[in-house]
C-alpha cells in the first residue's frame, strides 16, 4: 500500500456529534528504530512486544462546528486541561488532516490518561499517538461505514506513525513489525505488520518488569536523538545490522533459542545507546544504577542460567525481559537485587499484551 491509498472517498453525511474512546498500550522495541526521515519514514526496521499494563486510554467527544477554517479542541490529561500537550496535537492533527478532512469540521474534546503515573520517565508517545490515532479512525469509520476492520487498523497504525514513529506499533499485539525488511513481503514503512513467521510460545507470555531508575524528563527528546543519526559516522552501518538481526530473530522466534534472544536483544540496546554517545552533540542516558543493573542481570544470568536479558529505552530505565517459566525466580531477584536501583523503588511489572481496545462510552 502507499500512502494515497489512506485517502478517504468524500465523504456523505457528517454525524452532528458523538464520542469514542480507546486504549491503546506501550510497546517495547527488540530491534530499536532509532534514525528517520522525512514524514516518519524509519531509516530501519524495528520489531516490538506490545506491552499490556503500560497504556494510555483516550476519549474523543465531537460536535460539529460552523468555522472550518481551523482546527479546534480541548485537552484534559487526567482531568485536568493540559495546554503543553496541544501544541503536539496540532501538529499531528496538520499532518493527518488530508487523509482525515474531517478534522476541521468537528470541536473536539479530548480527554486522556495514562494507566502509568506521569513523570515516570516511560514514554507515553506511543500508547497516547496511538489510543488518539485509534479514535479519530473510529470516527471516519462512523462517517464511512464502508472501512473494514483490516484497513481500519492499518489506517491506525499508518495515523499513529505520523504522530509518534513508534506508536504505529502500539496499535496491535502482540509481535508487532515496522519498516521495509526484504525478508518481510509484508513489511510497510508507513504501518506496523503482525510478525508474519511462526513464533514459539515461550514468546508468547514474556514478561517485561520495568526498573524506574530516573524519572525525570529525557535529556535528549525522541526527535532530537533521531536526527543525531544523519550524518552520523556509524549510521549505515547500524541501519544494516538492524536487518541483520530481524533476519536473525526469525530463527530465534521459531526455535524459542533464548540465549541468542538475549544476545540480539542486549545488544541492541547498548548498540541505541553507543548510537547516542557517538553522535555530535552525544549523550549519555544511562544513569550509574542503570549500569549497576546491567552488571547484576549479567552475574544472575551467569550463576543461575536463567534467561534474563535486559533492554532499554532513550533513557536511564531497564526493561527486564524473561519468560514465564521463571517468573518467580526473577520476582525475587528483582526484590532482593534490583529495587534498591530504582527511583523510591518503583518499577512496573508488564507482560506481552494483544493490542488496543475499543471501550464502551459512558454518556453523562
Ligand atoms: C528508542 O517513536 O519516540 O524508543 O518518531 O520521533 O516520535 P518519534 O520517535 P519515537 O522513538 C522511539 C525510539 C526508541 C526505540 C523504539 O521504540 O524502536
Amino acid at each position: 500500500m502507499t500512502e494515497k491509498d489512506f485517502l478517504p472517498n468524500a465523504y456523505a453525511n457528517l454525524p452532528a456529534r458523538g464520542k469514542v474512546k480507546w486504549k491503546a498500550p506501550s510497546n517495547i522495541a527488540l530491534v530499536k528504530y532509532w534514525g528517520k526521515r522525512a514524514n516518519q519514514i524509519p531509516a530501519n526496521p524495528s520489531i516490538s512486544f506490545t506491552l499490556d499494563a503500560c497504556a494510555t486510554t483516550t476519549s474523543v467527544e465531537y460536535t460539529k462546528k460552523e468555522d472550518i477554517s481551523q482546527f479546534s479542541f480541548d485537552l484534559f490529561f487526567e482531568g485536568k486541561p493540559k495546554e503543553d500537550f496541544k501544541p503536539k496535537i496540532l501538529t499531528f492533527f496538520e499532518r493527518i488532516e488530508e487523509y482525515l478532512p474531517f478534522l476541521k469540521k468537528y470541536h473536539f474534546i479530548i480527554e486522556t490518561s495514562n494507566s502509568f503515573p506521569h513523570s515516570s520517565g516511560i514514554a507515553s508517545s506511543a500508547s497516547g499517538m496511538a489510543a488518539l490515532a485509534l479514535c479519530l479512525v473510529d470516527i471516519e469509520k462512523s462517517i464511512d461505514k464502508g472501512i473494514t476492520d483490516t484497513f481500519f487498523l492499518k489506517k491506525a497504525s499508518f495515523l499513529a506513525r505520523l504522530g509518534s514513529g513508534s506508536a504505529c506499533r502500539s496499535v496491535k499485539g502482540d509481535l508487532v513489525q515496522w519498516g521495509e525488511h526484504k525478508g518481510i513481503a509484508e513489511s510497510s514503512n508507513l504501518y506496523g505488520v503482525d510478525y508474519p513467521f511462526r513464533v514459539n510460545p515461550v514468546f508468547k507470555n514474556f514478561h517485561d518488569s520495568i526498573l524506574l531508575v530516573h524519572k525525570g524528563q529525557k535529556q535528549v527528546s525522541s526527535t532530537v536523538g533521531h536526527n543525531l543519526m544523519h550524518d552520523h559516522p556509524y549510521a549505515e552501518r547500524r541501519f544494516a545490522q538492524a536487518h541483520d538481526n530481524l533476519d536473525k530473530l526469525k530463527k530465534v522466534f521459531e526455535s524459542g533459542d533464548l540465549e541468542e534472544f538475549v544476545n540480539i536483544v542486549e545488544s541492541e540496546a547498548l548498540t541505541l545507546h553507543a548510537m547516542m554517545m557517538t553522535s555530535m552533540p552525544y549523550f549519555v542516558l544511562m544513569k550509574p544504577d542503570t549500569l549497576q543493573i546491567i552488571n547484576k542481570i549479567w552475574n544472575f544470568r551467569e550463576e543461575t542460567n536463567v534467561p534474563i536479558c535486559f533492554t532499554l529505552d532513550a533513557g536511564a530505565n531497564v526493561h527486564v525481559l524473561y519468560p514465564e517459566s521463571v517468573k518467580e525466580k526473577v520476582t525475587q531477584f528483582i526484590q532482593d537485587e534490583l529495587v534498591a536501583h530504582c527511583e523510591n523503588g518503583h518499577y512496573i511489572c508488564d507482560r506481552i499484551g494483544s493490542g488496543a481496545k475499543k471501550l464502551i462510552v459512558h454518556e453523562e
